[in-house]
């Protein structure tokens, strides 16, 4: 084998192995049912860690390729013509080379964890499963009789629950809105997405707090967007920096989450929303206001929404109802 991993490349070095091993397969270099290398050989010829190999043979394991039987080593799979002629899709290589790009293994660690040990997870702003009103909620549920059909509702997302929220954010946030104005969508990610690809394209420059909401980065990363960060002090992003950003850059929208930011849990001050504002109609700028906590204050008081100070219509709001309505 002359063959060795590129260490300059981006490609982790167990997918390389896998690659060049599975090539190998398919050229008939190593027949069915043949035993390839042990992990130990192969690790020692291609100068690599031993558990490099193992995740190699996994991921041909994953894809049908090899046979792994404890103690006697890997072997090219005895299928192998059929499954050779029948292909299976590479998954995990369509899903390296597709657009979006997975969360960062920080978060992907901190989501393990918190899903298999007892640890608050503090990542997300999620409700304590106790404070939910479960018995409010199986009371609506047998009271209310189900008169929907279970067939495509209206685009925009169900009617009734449009004019809901219609009604509730002008009681609880000042904003005037109609139901056609709504548009439901599955959480903040997939909002978000419709934004990103919906509005903006590829090099697009946007700028965001710093920090911010780790969710939505990998989402802005995989839209190719340009990201400009606003740093955030003790009453939110200070406009002045915007101004700086925008000396050099060509901004094409600012997303913010002015009340309790997370993860900051700051409050933009009344003063630096009004003159984000000014900016905005001044430089035409949208703003995104990502506001999923602003009726959640602890006194009650209720800050004025950036969408509810604009007069210009240069705010779009995203809320969460789902989880704090
Ligand atoms: C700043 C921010 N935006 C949005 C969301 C809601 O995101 P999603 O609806 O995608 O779960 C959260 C939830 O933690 C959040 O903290």
């Amino acid at each position: 084998m002359n063959w060795t991993p590129n260490r300059n490349e981006k490609k982790p070095i167990y997918k390389q192995i896998a690659e060049y091993i599975e090539g190998e397969i398919s050229l008939g270099n190593y027949s069915p049912n043949s035993v390839l290398p042990s992990e130990r050989e192969l690790a020692k010829r291609l100068s690599v860690n031993r558990s490099t190999i193992v995740a190699a043979y996994d991921e041909l394991q994953s894809i049908g390729l090899v046979d792994r039987v404890k103690g006697s080593g890997t072997k090219v799979s005895g299928d192998i013509w059929g499954l050779l002629n029948k292909r299976i899709p590479n998954w995990n290589k369509y899903v390296e080379d597709g657009s979006f790009l997975p969360n960062f293994p920080i978060v992907q660690r901190l989501r393990q964890q918190t899903q298999e040990n007892d640890i608050i997870n503090l990542v997300s702003g999620e409700l304590s499963s106790d404070l939910f009103p479960a018995e409010k909620l199986q009371q609506i549920i047998t009271s209310v009789s189900f008169r929907e059909h279970l067939g495509y509702d209206h685009p925009q997302g169900n009617e009734f629950l449009r004019s809901t929220i219609a009604l509730h954010v002008k009681k609880y946030k000042n904003i005037d809105t109609s139901p056609s104005s709504i548009l439901i969508t599955s959480g903040a990610q997939q909002a978000l997405h419709l934004i990103v690809q919906g509005l903006l394209k590829p090099g697009d420059s946007v700028a965001i707090e710093d920090p911010s909401y780790c969710y939505s980065l990998p989402l802005f990363h995989s839209a190719g967007l340009k990201i400009y960060h606003l740093p955030v002090d003790e009453k939110g992003i200070d406009p002045e920096d915007l101004i700086d950003v925008l000396r050099k850059h060509r901004i094409r929208m600012v997303f913010v989450n002015p009340d309790y930011q997370n993860p900051t849990g700051t409050v933009l001050s009344e003063n630096r929303r009004k003159y984000l504002l000014e900016l905005s109609a001044k430089f035409g700028i949208p703003i995104i206001e990502d506001d999923p906590y602003s009726l959640t204050a602890y006194n009650g008081k209720v800050n004025p929404t950036l969408k509810s100070m604009d007069s210009n219509g240069n705010v779009e709001v995203f809320l969460f109802f789902s989880e704090y309505f």
